[in-house]
């Protein structure tokens, strides 16, 4: 079968990332997705750009420096969207689901202020709209909520999603550094938004929390009814005196279950030095789940980053293709990989 034709809009970090992780896992993610994966276009906002991005992808791959160019493509079934911010990732998003195509996005402020025109969109046009990357990085907690999760009544989501803030506020503590130059560190390692008051304001984590919260309890997004405060105003003292009485001080999100509704507030907060969330530290996030039938879970790993943000785009564009994809056999995701993909390596026993 032809395989599902790419088109991936921006390739800064995560849109480098995406290309090399396709590229290196390509026989393994063929199988799994039942048909090849191939980036058929990349577009950049402009034609300097875009020149820099024909040097990573080669000959083989047309950059063009008109993103409206891929999203009216015909050939191009499944977009990429890597561009962040709200426009132009709006419009190109709306343009390319009116056009039938399926969308991937790692674009959580997008999601959180205007999820409910694109998924209604998205719904009219019967084409699917994939987001894994837009929360906790390389965390599959967009799947955990909403596949492994789904036969629970969740009670409250607490975590640690913001790598950039989470890098700061463990150096500070651990290393003694001050704060703006943990965090020109967190910008050269790629971690930190392009606007880091983002970050420190607490907004980049509001929206993760927004999308956690919609799918957690099935309601609109709502990011302008979050409470959110930032580390910025946090003192090296504070991490001391927090640490001195046995504390650590995390920039939290924190979504509930109340009487009459749901809570979603964002702000630094204590946390015993001795629980596990507590001792995540560096870019890493952490997020707990209590749910009603399962009891607590917890998912940890890498939140930002070239690569960890790639293997979630990459495993939702595996999936749309399952999805897109006519034969039953690839429609849902299972464990009976390829055997094409595989390896003659044989399994070992202990
Ligand atoms: N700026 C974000 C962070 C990137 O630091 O977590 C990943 O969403």
């Amino acid at each position: 079968m032809k395989p599902i034709q790419v088109g991936l809009i921006g390739l800064g970090t995560v849109g480098a990332g995406t290309f090399h992780v396709l590229q290196r896992n390509q026989a393994e993610i063929r199988g799994r997705a039942g048909r090849g994966i191939e980036i058929a276009m990349v577009a950049a906002r402009n034609a300097e750009r875009a020149k820099a991005f024909q040097a990573i992808v080669g000959d083989g791959v047309p950059c063009v420096a008109d993103p409206q160019q891929l999203v009216d493509n015909p050939d191009i079934d499944i977009v990429v969207e890597l561009i962040g911010g709200i426009e132009p990732a709006r419009s190109l998003v709306l343009k390319a689901i009116a056009n039938g195509k399926h969308v991937v996005t790692a674009n959580k402020a997008l999601l959180a202020l205007h999820g409910s025109e694109i998924f209604a969109a998205a719904r009219e046009k019967g084409v699917t709209v994939a987001f894994e990357a837009a929360v906790a990085g390389g965390i599959p907690i967009i799947k955990a909520l909403r596949e492994g999760l789904t036969a629970n009544r969740i009670e409250w989501i607490a975590g640690i999603i913001n790598g950039t803030t989470n890098f700061i506020l463990s150096e500070m503590r651990s290393k003694g550094l001050d704060f703006a130059t943990v965090l020109k560190e967190a910008q050269r390692l790629g971690y930190a938004e392009s606007d880091p008051t983002f970050d420190i304001e607490g907004v980049d984590a509001a929206h993760k929390l927004t999308i956690m919260s919609a799918i957690a309890f099935g309601v609109p997004v709502q990011f302008d009814k979050a409470h959110v405060e930032g580390i910025s105003s946090l003192q090296a003292t504070d991490i001391k005196y927090a640490e001195q009485l046995g504390y650590r001080i995390k920039l939290l999100g924190i979504t509930r279950r109340r009487e009459n509704g749901f809570e979603l507030r964002v702000h630094p907060t204590l946390i015993p030095a001795s629980r596990l969330i507590a001792n995540v530290e560096g870019a890493m996030n952490a997020v707990v789940v209590q749910a009603d039938a399962v009891g607590t879970t917890l998912y940890y790993g890498k939140g930002a980053g070239a690569e960890p943000t790639a293997s979630a785009v990459v495993a939702d564009l595996v999936d749309v293709t399952r999805l897109a994809t006519a034969d039953p056999d690839h429609r849902v995701p299972h464990l009976a990989f390829q055997p094409d993909a595989m390896s003659n390596t044989p399994v070992l026993s202990m």
